[in-house]
């Protein structure tokens, strides 16, 4: 009986090593993943790879990009957005291209003072030209504790997501003559800086620097996606440690449809394609036809 006992919790040790490791690897490791951009000891990589921090004083802010270039993936990234007073603080998670006529897929996450609420502002800009912008609240206090953001980007529709919910849908509308991004590989970008003359309350409330440094933390990026190979046109392997590539496909079927208008209808607070006054000419294109 004892020895039995003890095989079987030998057994279970082992298991439970073999799963951790697993864990680790799938969250994937800063060290490896990416690249510090700007803001010298601003940015930080704690705990052996697993947790990053950027900060933003009154000098300069922070920010990193991933190693590999993507053409099309699945990008998810936790963050746990700065507490309190945050006014005047963008912390962003994007891909873009770079050179001129760049795309670019954005999620900023615009500070607000204390106890009045984060706003999330996403953007998609095409050879160049973004002002597709579309802002929304959230149902979670973001600063508490880290929730999951993620871009899926295939070659029929961009998805924004906030913990596996979607929030918005940009699709591809090349046959209408709206241009899509599908030519061009783009990193993911983060950064946390001050833009405190447009990003709260429409730049009335500024930061208040005695309170810095402010900070956001990342963690568990996972960046499923056909990475770039350098001086290739080709997507070469698809970068995937879990394997999954539901992302080249991954559309909105009707329960998705029904959670994205529900999340439209309470927590969007912006969107381009309803701001009349801003286009007395008539709406942009892709604006015309259905939302999902
Ligand atoms: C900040 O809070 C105000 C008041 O609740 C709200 O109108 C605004 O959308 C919030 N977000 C930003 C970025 O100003």
């Amino acid at each position: 009986m004892i020895s039995l006992a003890f095989f079987k919790a030998s057994f279970l040790l082992q298991i439970s090593i073999i799963a951790s490791f697993l864990l680790a690897a799938y969250a994937g490791n800063f060290y490896q993943d990416v690249a510090q951009t700007f803001g010298d000891q601003r940015f930080k990589i704690l705990e052996g790879g697993q947790l990053l921090t950027l900060s933003l004083d009154q000098t300069s802010g922070s920010g990193f990009q991933s190693k590999n270039e993507y053409l099309f993936g699945r990008f998810d990234m936790q963050l746990k957005l700065v507490p309190g007073n945050s006014a005047g603080t963008v912390a962003t998670f994007y891909l873009s291209s770079q050179g001129q006529g760049h795309d670019e897929i954005d999620f900023e996450f615009l500070g607000n003072s204390s106890g009045q609420p984060y706003t999330v502002h996403t953007n998609v800009y095409t050879q160049g030209k973004g002002g597709r912008e579309q802002r929304f609240s959230l149902w979670f206090d973001p600063t508490t504790s880290f929730h999951t953001y993620s871009i899926v980007w295939n070659p029929q529709r961009i998805i924004f997501l906030v913990d596996n919910i979607p929030i918005r849908v940009f699709n591809n509308q090349e046959s209408n003559g709206v241009p899509y991004p599908k030519n061009q590989a783009m990193r993911v970008y983060c950064s946390l800086w001050n833009a405190d003359d447009w990003a709260t309350q429409g730049g009335r409330v500024k930061t208040d620097w005695t309170l810095a440094p402010f900070t956001v933390s990342y963690r568990n990026f996972n960046a499923n996606g056909c990475v770039k190979v350098p001086g290739s046109s080709a997507c070469g392997s698809t970068n995937s440690l879990n394997n999954d590539q539901a992302w080249q496909t991954q559309g909105l079927d009707a329960k998705g449809r029904n959670r994205i208008r529900g999340v439209q209808q309470k927590f969007m607070i912006y969107n381009y394609c309803s701001d009349a006054a801003r286009f007395p000419q008539g709406f942009p294109t892709e604006c015309r036809s259905s939302r999902f």
